[in-house]
C-alpha cells in the first residue's frame, strides 16, 4: 500500500506493487518534455527490483499536488527520484518543494543525479539517511506527504507526520481507496 496525504491533509499509501515487465518503458506522456520523458524511462528500466510508483500513479500523484496547490511535500523513500520527478511535476504548478528521503545510499544518489538530470533540482532536495531520524530536523510543516517506504513502518511514520500537517485541531481524516493503476492507493484528507 502507498499512502498520502495533503492539508487539505493528503497521505498516500502504496497497497502492493505491480510491475511493468522487465525492460518495459511506460507510454509518452504528452506535456512531458523529451527530457523528462527519457529520464523516467531510463528509471524505469533500471528499476529490477520494481520499487517505483507506476506511471498511472506518477500522474496521480502530479494531480493531487496540483490541485492541492501543494508548497511544502514530503516523500518517504526515493528511491531512484521516479516519483518525486511527478510530484515536482505538479510543484512545479504550485511553486512548492519537495524534501525527499532515502536511506539506502547508492539510490540516494541515483536520485539525486536523475532528479538533476531531469531539471528538478530547484524543486526537489534528496535526503540521504534514516528518514525516522531525518524527518525531525526538516523545519517547518508539510502540506502533502507521500509514504512509500516500508510496509512495516507505516504507522509509526504516519504518528511522526501527521501532527506536521496544518489544518484542523482534531485527528479527523477522510480516508479512501483508490486504484490509478492495478496497484492500490490510499489517500487520507486531514479536515479543516
Ligand atoms: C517502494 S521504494 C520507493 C519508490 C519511490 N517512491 C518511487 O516511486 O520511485 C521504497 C524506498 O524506501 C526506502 N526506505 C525504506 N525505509 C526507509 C527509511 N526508514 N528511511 C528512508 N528511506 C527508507 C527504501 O530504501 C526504498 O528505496
Amino acid at each position: 500500500m502507498r499512502f498520502a496525504t495533503f492539508t487539505l491533509s493528503l497521505l498516500f499509501a502504496a497497497l502492493f506493487a505491480v510491475a511493468l515487465p522487465l525492460g518495459a518503458t511506460d507510454p509518452p506522456v504528452p506535456d512531458l518534455t523529451p527530457k523528462v520523458q527519457a529520464v523516467l524511462d531510463e528509471i524505469r528500466k533500471a528499476d529490477t527490483g520494481n520499487l517505483a510508483v507506476s506511471a498511472e500513479d506518477g500522474r496521480f500523484l502530479r494531480l493531487l499536488v496540483a490541485t492541492n496547490h501543494t508548497k511544502q511535500a514530503l516523500e518517504i523513500g526515493a528511491a531512484s527520484g521516479y516519483s518525486a520527478i511527478w510530484i515536482g511535476l505538479g510543484l512545479r504548478e504550485t511553486g512548492g518543494r519537495l524534501v525527499t528521503i532515502e536511506y539506502d545510499p547508492q539510490r540516494a544518489k541515483e536520485a539525486t543525479a536523475n532528479i538533476a538530470r531531469a531539471g528538478f533540482s530547484d524543486i526537489v532536495s534528496v535526503l540521504a539517511g534514516d528518514a525516522f531520524q531525518r524527518i525531525p530536523k526538516v523545519q517547518g510543516q508539510f502540506d502533502f506527504v507521500f509514504l512509500d517506504a516500508w510496509k512495516r513502518d507505516y504507522q509509526r511514520f504516519f504518528d511522526l507526520v501527521f501532527p506536521r500537517m496544518p489544518k484542523g485541531g482534531r485527528p479527523d481524516l477522510l480516508t479512501t481507496i483508490v486504484a490509478p493503476s492495478g496497484e492500490g492507493v490510499s489517500v487520507s484528507w486531514k479536515r479543516q
